[in-house]
């Protein structure tokens, strides 16, 4: 793993780096099945603090990394709005991030700015605290842990159909400004075979600089706005809302139509019986709550999975992983 154990862009993982996070994700989510298993985890890092700065909107990305704090028994704290900060009084970005620093053994960051994450961790580790960096949304840039995630669940998925490898990947809706197809397009690289499907308005469409990294990677992909075609011959549809906070003007995605990229329950027939329905969440109309009881749904397991890789993630950066993977349980 690159950048000096901040974790910064899904570009940075390598397979024997995911391989092993989901081996310890894996052996948690077995300890979470005791009360002594638990407390186990709780035992690992008490002498621990973290700090989670969000200053965009999250509920699950912020609550998961908070309950991952929690299972592994360190203290956080939090800012989830920079106005209720010091910034308020025109402090920096950079100085509240060395501020930060002083105070705690991690710094998960959520931020609407491109690229900020970098600064930070760049400028951290020239000082006398160089204290690790997660990025937990960077603008519409990346969303790394988020693909950690979205590959565990993938690869649960299809632990009986030959793994992720080879399998058709439907990702739907805003995929220009959507952080998290970029990261899971990025990842998908590590798994030879596997293909992507882009289905979305012209007007949303993937960027030049993700069709050179997928080129490069060797990935197949075919970009299209038959969403009916798209999701029949997929085994796995991961929809996306329409990121409409990055509008450079307000109403400016509203004037797209967006109506033909939804996921109805009507369209569960034409879809593969193996195949699995994704969504980062959260939802708005592109994905019909009628869908949820289908066994085909895994966005509610999805985010729970968000939890468990966000702990094992926390175990390798903070150097408790093998206390993890040694113990019989
Ligand atoms: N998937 C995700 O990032 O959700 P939140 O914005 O609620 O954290």
């Amino acid at each position: 793993m690159k950048n000096n154990g901040h974790i910064l862009s899904a570009s940075q993982f390598d397979r024997p780096f995911l391989d092993k996070m989901y081996r310890l994700t894996n052996k948690i989510r077995r300890f979470d099945k005791s009360k002594e298993g638990l407390l186990y985890l709780q035992s690992l890092l008490p002498h621990k603090r973290a700090i989670l700065y969000f200053t965009q909107p999250s509920t699950r990305t912020f609550l998961s990394f908070q309950s991952a704090c929690h299972i592994l028994g360190m203290k956080n704290s939090e800012i989830r709005d920079a106005t209720t900060s010091s910034e308020r009084k025109g402090e920096s970005v950079e100085d509240s991030l060395r501020t930060f620093s002083s105070y705690v053994d991690l710094i998960v960051m959520r931020s609407p700015v491109r690229g900020l994450c970098d600064r930070m961790a760049a400028i951290l580790d020239s000082s006398d605290r160089p204290v690790p960096i997660i990025n937990a949304g960077s603008g519409p840039d990346e969303h790394p842990t988020q693909a950690l995630l979205d590959i565990y669940t993938l690869q649960r998925s299809f632990k009986e159909l030959g793994g992720i490898e080879g399998k058709t990947i439907c990702m739907v809706g805003d995929l220009k400004r959507g952080r998290t197809v970029r990261s899971l397009s990025k990842l998908l690289t590590l798994y030879p075979g596997a293909k992507i499907i882009f289905a979305s308005p012209d007007a949303f469409k993937i960027e030049d600089d993700l069709r050179t990294i997928l080129k490069d990677g060797k990935v197949e992909f075919l970009e299209t706005s038959d969403f009916r075609d798209a999701i029949t011959n997929s085994d796995a549809v991961y929809m996306t809302r329409i990121q409409d906070e990055y509008d450079d003007h307000a109403g400016a995605s509203a004037k797209v139509d967006t109506s033909a990229f939804c996921l109805r329950a009507e369209h569960l027939k034409i879809m593969k019986k193996t195949s699995v329905i994704m969504h980062p969440l959260p939802r708005r109309t592109e994905l019909d709550p009628a869908i949820d009881s289908d066994p085909r749904a895994k966005y509610w397991r999805q985010e729970r999975n968000g939890m468990w890789t966000r702990v094992a993630l926390i175990t390798m950066l903070l150097g408790v992983d093998q206390q993890i993977l040694l113990p019989e349980l």
